[in-house]
């Protein structure tokens, strides 16, 4: 690889979007980024998205989505319905209220900002990923809240791992001995005043 600090793409400034599409049979979303319009005269959407994932397919098949806008409102559920789970498995409309747009698809009022309607113009093979160059048909704004960026979404949105800090060492609250070390053996008996471990407090 040419002289790549990888880290240097996470400085990338990124939206977040729910997609939504429609087989015939059934609704569907999926949480996207990499959304951007590319011309004002025509208004053009590029949206790029992972050959694996059915909304790909879907698209290729129909020619049509909806980018909706998500707002910072948003919260981890709409993340864990429409980004974490397939709607080749998953029916992921059934609990979520929604209206539709012009072109019958579906419109995610409560946690986005604005929707555009997009028909499919070119479609770029970009190996693992497919870039689908859009027609805007119809752009409506929904509220003047903020739109969810993905450093938001990281910084306040999507949950933290749980980690408890290490302790430096134990003191014998009887005492005030100190045992140096992260993990106090359980069987430890305090050397100066004989009191176990359970009695320690981390430091
Ligand atoms: C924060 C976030 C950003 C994502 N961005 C993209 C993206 O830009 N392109 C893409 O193809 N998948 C993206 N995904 C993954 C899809 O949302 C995920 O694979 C989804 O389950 C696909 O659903 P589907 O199979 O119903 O189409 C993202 C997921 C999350 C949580």
């Amino acid at each position: 690889m040419a002289n790549c600090d990888l880290s240097a793409f996470f400085k990338i400034g990124y939206g977040l979007y729910v997609i939504t599409t429609n087989d015939g049979k059934r609704d569907n979303g999926m949480i996207c980024n990499t959304v951007v319009q590319v011309t004002i005269e025509p208004l053009r959407i590029a949206v790029t998205i992972n050959k694996g994932n059915y909304t790909h397919d879907v698209v290729r098949e129909t020619g049509r989505m909806n980018v909706n806008v998500l707002a910072e409102s948003a919260p981890f559920a709409v993340f864990q319905n429409f980004g974490f789970r397939s709607g080749r498995d998953a029916d992921k409309f059934e609990d979520v209220a929604f209206s539709r747009s012009e072109n019958g698809l579906a419109v995610l009022e409560k946690d986005c900002n604005a929707v555009f309607s997009l028909t499919v113009e070119q479609y770029i093979d970009l190996g693992s990923h497919g870039m689908f160059i859009c027609a805007v048909t119809e752009a409506r704004t929904l509220s003047d809240a903020a739109s969810m960026t993905y450093a938001y979404y990281h910084a306040s949105v999507k949950p933290k791992p749980e980690t408890k800090p290490k302790a430096k060492g134990w003191i014998c609250p009887i005492c005030g001995y100190i045992y140096e070390g992260e993990d106090l053996p359980p069987d430890f008996i305090c050397p100066i005043c004989k009191h176990p471990a359970s009695e320690f407090q981390p430091i």
